[in-house]
């Protein structure tokens, strides 16, 4: 069977999260070396276990995407390891400040969700374009959201996730010579064990009623929705695409 990423290094951030676990056993399905990262350890080797039970081939790696330090030391280890890194798929993130209104926006919390969402993806990018370059042949795909387009009570999220969508058409610019394409994601409201946790099972499910009711496709998201725009933009059959942002949301804001 045709695998679209045979023999190819793949490190996956937010491993251990619903999106990057779908991503991680998505790109193991289709035959890369997959590198699990994430700040939670645990998660990561249960990610790598089911990837392994499945056939697959990786190795997990725990890294803080907020310390320049540990993502230095992530890229330093996947060389020593592996020699090289084909695809770098950037999800780590999440929201750190609440919907607020603007005045009630919090120092810490802002200052949280450039950290984690922008600037680690930037670090990240800027380890991956490194050895990238020398290769001639890179894949980066990083996490952005809806809300790149900006969103009422998110306001440090949003900037945070429009930032990575104007920092992926720099990048994009500027690496393309070297055979490197750099492509965002922005899915809409998809449905992950940590979303429901954190919601609880009630208001869980009037979320989600409430934006399948508002999307044309009538559903919110899986993981694996998510995960399989990820395996185009890093296979060959996204060669000649770099600089996009791809909505993944069932047409939502339309
Ligand atoms: N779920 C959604 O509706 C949705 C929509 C659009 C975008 N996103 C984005 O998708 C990404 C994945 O989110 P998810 O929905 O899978 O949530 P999740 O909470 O399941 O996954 C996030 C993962 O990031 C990891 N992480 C957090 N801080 C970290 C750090 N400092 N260093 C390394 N890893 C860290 C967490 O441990 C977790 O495994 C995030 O960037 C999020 O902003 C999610």
């Amino acid at each position: 069977m045709l695998m679209r990423l045979s023999d190819r290094v793949a490190l996956v951030t937010g491993a251990a999260g619903g999106i990057g676990r779908a991503v991680a056993l998505c790109f193991a399905a289709e035959g890369a070396v997959v590198i699990c990262s994430d700040i939670n350890d645990s998660g990561c080797s249960e990610t790598l276990d089911l990837l392994e039970r499945a056939g697959g081939k990786g190795c997990a790696l725990q890294a803080d995407v907020m310390h320049e330090e540990e993502i230095e030391l992530l890229y330093r280890q996947i060389a020593d390891r592996l020699g090289k890194i084909d695809c770098v798929v950037n999800i780590a993130g999440g929201d750190c400040e609440p919907a607020a209104d603007v005045e009630d926006i919090d120092y810490a919390r802002m200052s949280a969700n450039l950290d984690l969402n922008l600037k680690s993806c930037i670090l990240s990018c800027k380890e991956a374009a490194r050895v990238m370059k020398r290769q001639g042949f890179g894949r980066i795909v990083n996490m952005s959201s809806l809300v790149y387009r900006g969103s009422p009570n998110q306001f440090s999220y949003a900037a945070a996730k429009g930032g990575i969508y104007a920092f992926t058409r720099s990048l994009a610019m500027s690496l393309g010579r070297y055979g490197i394409t750099v492509n965002a994601l922005a899915p809409a409201l998809v449905e992950v064990p940590a979303f429901v946790k954190a919601l609880g099972a009630e208001r869980w499910e009037m979320l989600r009623k409430d934006c399948a009711g508002r999307y044309p496709l009538g559903r919110v998201a899986t993981p694996d929705d998510v995960a399989r725009c990820a395996l185009f933009l890093a296979s060959d059959d996204a060669a000649f695409i770099t600089g996009q942002i791809i909505e993944i949301s069932g047409g939502a804001r339309l």
